[in-house]
């Protein structure tokens, strides 16, 4: 099965009877392997990974040579799944053309799309990256890359005025050419709309049932996670306490003496220091 493409992803529409899409963030070749093995139709490679992988408490932290780095492992696992990934804080704020050149990275990483966060400031930047030929999917509602300018990470357009703004947003993006959009940390009302009022899918986070898909943090979702997972994570795994139960047996039975038993071990020739 070969990925669904940016056209392919474009027409996904659940109101023109489409499944919805399953996408889900991957950081590494075991974690793309075993969530490609599920069947999702889109991995992330996120900004996500300064604070679930590499420990920090914001997206703010990463730079698009640890995405470049992340990306590459990802499609190491020659995934079946889109892959889209993020360009991260301040690898698209200061020109166009840095924008181009960065979202090119990760294309020659791996990456079949790249994702940015912002409304409107962003058309410019949009137009340039998708003049080099590379699909963008848009962010907006909470974008964690804002959380210094948002006063934390705060769910958005709780009023009527945000909400319409964040509908013109949305409706600007969609003109200016982005193949589908993450909304995230939105009442689900505003999800709802912004899924009606647009023809590209809107995948959510946080955003109510109704959008065209959802995303979830692989390490939210697998239960790796140190932070108490947000409202609208559903966990279902505990894997990190799996981890921690079988890293604790392995310990016991090396105290023990009971690791390694004779068949772990590689057999003593009867010559050997004859
Ligand atoms: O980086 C990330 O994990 C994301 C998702 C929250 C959509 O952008």
């Amino acid at each position: 099965m070969s990925p669904l493409s940016a056209p392919q992803i474009r027409r996904r529409k659940r109101r023109n009877g489409a499944e919805p899409l399953v996408m889900i963030t991957a950081y590494d070749e075991p974690g793309a392997r075993y969530a490609d093995a599920a069947g999702v139709d889109i991995l992330l490679v996120g900004d996500s990974v300064s604070n679930v992988v590499l420990g920090h408490t914001d997206t703010l932290h990463v730079t698009i040579e640890d995405m470049v780095h992340h990306t590459k492992a990802v499609a190491a696992a020659a995934p079946n799944a889109h892959l889209v990934a993020d360009l991260p804080w301040l690898s698209y704020h200061l020109s166009p053309r840095e924008a181009v050149i960065n979202a090119a990275q990760l294309v020659r990483a791996g990456a079949q799309s790249v994702k940015l966060e912002g409304g409107r400031n962003r058309l410019e930047v949009i137009r340039a990256i998708l003049d080099a030929e590379i699909p963008v999917m848009g962010h907006v509602g909470l974008t964690p890359q804002s959380m210094l300018a948002m006063g934390g990470f705060k769910v958005q357009a709780k009023t009527t005025d945000a909400a319409t703004r964040l509908i013109d947003d949305v409706l600007a993006l969609e003109a200016e050419g982005v193949f589908s959009l993450v909304v995230e940390g939105v009442p689900a009302e505003v999800g709802t709309r912004i899924t009606e009022a647009l023809q590209i899918p809107v995948i959510g986070i946080g955003a109510g049932p109704n959008t065209d898909g959802q995303v979830l943090v692989f390490h939210d979702l697998l239960g790796l996670s140190n932070r108490t997972p947000p409202k609208f994570v559903r966990q279902y795994a505990q894997i990190g306490q799996a981890i921690t139960d079988a890293v604790a047996a392995y310990a016991a039975d090396v105290r023990s003496g009971s690791f390694p038993a004779e068949s772990e071990t590689y057999p003593t020739p009867p010559d050997l220091f004859q």
